[in-house]
C-alpha cells in the first residue's frame, strides 16, 4: 500500500492525489483520502479501483490543508470502499491511513471494543477505534492514546498516519517494518511511503526508524524514540527530477525501462569499473566477503530469480560455494548456515518485507551482509553492512526489467573482483567491463528488433493459455524470470523449466500448438536443449528458440549476439520481457499494472 499526509499547505488535496498517483505501483484496488480545511470542514473520499477513480470522485469543492491518503494493496477484508482507507472512528473523530498487517487485531477487538460498532472487515478499523476509545473512556491525549495504541501492536508491521478532526493540522506518525518517511516542505511538512511521491512538494527527507513516533505540523517535525525521548536526526537528499519518473512519449513505463537497459549497463561499467578494466569496488566489502566461506543470497520474485544467476556467477569466478534462498522461506526455516557466512540482499525497492525480515535476524546475528538495491536510503539499504546501487534510476512498472538485469551485472562486477581477489585466473581474464559494452550494443540490437517479436509474441501467445520457457545450467534461471514475465502481465499460465526435467512429468501438459520455447546460450548443452525441444515438439508443441548467435543454426527464430557465456542472461532475457510486453498489449490489458500484483509488497 501507498501512504501520503500532508499539512500546512492550502493544495493538500492535489498534493495528496499527486503523491498517490506516484504511490499507485504499491496497490491499486482502492483509494482514499481525508482532507480538512482548519475551518471547520473536512472530506472523506473513498473508491473502489485506480487513483484515476478517487480524482473524478474528487468536486471543485473539496479543499483543505491537511489531510492523508492511501492507495490499497487488500490484505484483511475485500476490495470495497468500506475497506479503503482512510478508515474513522465510530464518532468521526480520527481518521487513520495504514501499509502492513495487524497480526493481533482479533483480539484487541474482542478485549477492547465489544461495544464499538465497526464499517469495514479491516485490521486497520481496530487501530482507529481503539485510539478514539482511549481518548474518550480513559481521557488521554490523542497522542497517549497513539502510543498506549502501538503498544498493543504485538509483532505487527505498520506504517500508520494518524490525524485527529478536532487539531488537523497535527498528523501522528509511526513505523514498524513498513516503509515511511517524512519530507520537509517550506511552511509545509508530508508524510509518504517513498520520495518520489512527493517530489514536487520537497527534496529533503527524514528517515524513520522503528517504534519512533512523529508529531507532524507545518512548521515543526518532532521525534521521539519508544521511551519518549526527543531524537535529532538530518534530513537526506533526493537528488531526482520529479520528471524521471515520468513516463515521457511511452505509452507504459515496463516499455521505457526495457529500452533503458541499454544505458544502465554502461552507466554500472563506468561507476563500477575503471578504464583499464580494474573493478572500482568498497575494498572493506572485498575484505569481508574474501573471509565468507559461503555467500547466501536472499530475494523474492525476480530479485530471486536475479540472485539465481548470481549463484553461478560467485562460484565460477570467485570460486565461493552459494546458496540461493526465497525470502519468505528462509526467514522461517533457518536453514543450517556455515561457519562464516555473508548475505546478499537483492532487492529493487529495497523494501520487501520477507527480505527484511532475514536482515533482521542477521543482524541479531552479527553476520555481515551487502544490499544491491535500486533505492538509496530504502529499509535494506540502511540495515545492511555494505550497500551497491544499481543506478538503475526510478523503475515503475510492475514487472521489473531493468532492475533485474542492474542486479545480475552488479553481481558480476563483485564475483569478479571478489575473484580477482581470491587470485582465480578466470576472474582476472574476465573483462567485465569490456562485455557491458557488449551487452549494451546487443541489448539495443535486441530492442531494435521489436516488430519481429511483437509478430511472435501475436502468433504464439496472444491465444495461448499455457506456456513453457526451458533451458539448462544458466539458461534455466533465465527461463523461471521469462516465464514470470509472461504470468504476471499477460495471464499466460507459463512455467520455466529444467528443459532435461520436462520430460519427467510436464510434459504431460503438452497439447496441440503449446508453445515452448528453448533459451540456448551455452555450448556444452546446446544440443542437448535442442533435443529436448524436439520431443515437445513431438507431441505437438509449437517450439521457437531464442539463441546465442555463436550456437545459432539455420531455423533458429530469435538470435541474440555473442558475449561471455557467463553473462548471457543480460541478452537472453530481453526478447522475454518484450514477449510479455507485446502479449500483454496485444491483450488489451494494463500492461504496467496487471491485477492483484503490487510493485513493493512491504507485508509478509
Ligand atoms: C513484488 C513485485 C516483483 C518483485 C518482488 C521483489 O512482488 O511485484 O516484481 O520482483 O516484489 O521486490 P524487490 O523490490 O525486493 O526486488
Amino acid at each position: 500500500c501507498g501512504i501520503v499526509g500532508v499539512t500546512g499547505n492550502d493544495n493538500a488535496v492535489s498534493i495528496l492525489l499527486e503523491g498517490l498517483e506516484k504511490l499507485e505501483y504499491r496497490g491499486y484496488d482502492s483509494a482514499g483520502i481525508y482532507v480538512n480545511d482548519l475551518k471547520g470542514k473536512d472530506y472523506l473520499i473513498k473508491r473502489k479501483g485506480r487513483i484515476s477513480a478517487l480524482e473524478a470522485a474528487v468536486g471543485p469543492e473539496v479543499h483543505g490543508s491537511a489531510g492523508i491518503g492511501h492507495t490499497r494493496w487488500a490484505t484483511h477484508g475485500v476490495v470495497s470502499e468500506a475497506n479503503a482507507h482512510p478508515q474513522y472512528s465510530e464518532d468521526h473523530r480520527f481518521y487513520l491511513v495504514h501499509n502492513g498487517v495487524i497480526e493481533n487485531y482479533k483480539e484487541l477487538k474482542a478485549k477492547y471494543l465489544s461495544n464499538t460498532t465497526f464499517e469495514s472487515q479491516t485490521d486497520t478499523e481496530v487501530v482507529v477505534q481503539l485510539v478514539d476509545r482511549f481518548v474518550q473512556s480513559e481521557g488521554l491525549t490523542t497522542k497517549q492514546a497513539f502510543v498506549k495504541t502501538l503498544s498493543l501492536l504485538e509483532g505487527s508491521s505498520y506504517a500508520f498516519v494518524l490525524v485527529d478532526s478536532t487539531d488537523p493540522e497535527t498528523l501522528y506518525v509511526a513505523k514498524n517494518k513498513s516503509p515511511l518517511l517524512i519530507g520537509l516542505g517550506d511552511g509545509c511538512n508530508v508524510v509518504c511511503s517513498d520520495a518520489p511521491a512527493m517530489l514536487n512538494v520537497t527534496h529533503d527527507f527524514l528517515v524513520i526508524r522503528d517504534g519512533e513516533v512523529v508529531t507532524v505540523k507545518p512548521h515543526s517535525v518532532q521525534i521521539e524514540d519508544a521511551e519518549g525521548n526527543k531524537v535529532q536526526r538530518d534530513s537526506f537528499h533526493v537528488d531526482m527530477d520529479a520528471q524521471e519518473t515520468d513516463k515521457g512519449p511511452y505509452p507504459y513505463y515496463m516499455l521505457k525501462e526495457i529500452d533503458e537497459q541499454p544505458n544502465v549497463m554502461r552507466k554500472l561499467a563506468s561507476l563500477y569499473t575503471e578504464e583499464s578494466g580494474k573493478t572500482n569496488i568498497d575494498s572493506n566489502l572485498i575484505n569481508s566477503l574474501k573471509q565468507a566461506d559461503r555467500i547466501y543470497i536472499v530475494g523474492a520474485g525476480t530479485s530471486y530469480h536475479a540472485g539465481l544467476v548470481g549463484k553461478k556467477l560467485f562460484e565460477k569466478l570467485a570460486h565461493v560455494p552459494t546458496e540461493v534462498h526465497i525470502a519468505s522461506e528462509f526467514a522461517y526455516e533457518n536453514p543450517l548456515l556455515s561457519k562464516k557466512p555473508f548475505f546478499i540482499f537483492l532487492s529493487q525497492s529495497g523494501e520487501t518485507a520477507d527480505s527484511r525480515e532475514v536482515l533482521v535476524n542477521v543482524n541479531a546475528n552479527d553476520y555481515e551482509s551487502l544490499t544491491i538495491t535500486n533505492v538509496e536510503n530504502s529499509t535494506l539499504f540502511r540495515e545492511a553492512t555494505y550497500t551497491m546501487l544499481l543506478h538503475a534510476g526510478p523503475e515503475i512498472s510492475v514487472a521489473s526489467t531493468k532492475a533485474y538485469t542492474a542486479q545480475i551485472a552488479v553481481e558480476a562486477i563483485l564475483a569478479k573482483a571478489l575473484g580477482e581477489a581470491k587470485e582465480q585466473v578466470i576472474a582476472e581474464e574476465f573483462d567485465i567491463r569490456q562485455q557491458l559494452g557488449f551487452v549494451a550494443t546487443g541489448m539495443q540490437a535486441i530492442i531494435d528488433d521489436k516488430d519481429e517479436i511483437e509478430q511472435l509474441a501475436k502468433k504464439y501467445f496472444v491465444h495461448a493459455n499455457r506456456a513453457f520457457y526451458i533451458g539448462r545450467g544458466i539458461d534455466q534461471t533465465v527461463s523461471l524470470e521469462a516465464a514470470l514475465k509472461l504470468k504476471e502481465i499477460s495471464y499466460v499460465q507459463a512455467e520455466g523449466f529444467a528443459s532435461g526435467e520436462l520430460k519427467h512429468g510436464t510434459i504431460a501438459l503438452i497439447e496441440n500448438g503449446t508453445p515452448v520455447i528453448g533459451i540456448i546460450t551455452q555450448k556444452r548443452t546446446a544440443n542437448l536443449t535442442r533435443s529436448n525441444l524436439q520431443e515437445t515438439m513431438s507431441r505437438g508443441a509449437a517450439t521457437f528458440t531464442i539463441v546465442r548467435k555463436g550456437l545459432a543454426q539455420d531455423d533458429d527464430t530469435l538470435i541474440i549476439p555473442d558475449v561471455d557465456e557467463l553473462i548471457t542472461p543480460l541478452l537472453s532475457v530481453v526478447p522475454a520481457q518484450l514477449i510479455a510486453y507485446f502479449t500483454s498489449l496485444n491483450k488489451g490489458l494494463d500492461v504496467d499494472r496487471p491485477r492483484n500484483l503490487a510493485k513493493s509488497v512491504t507485508v509478509e
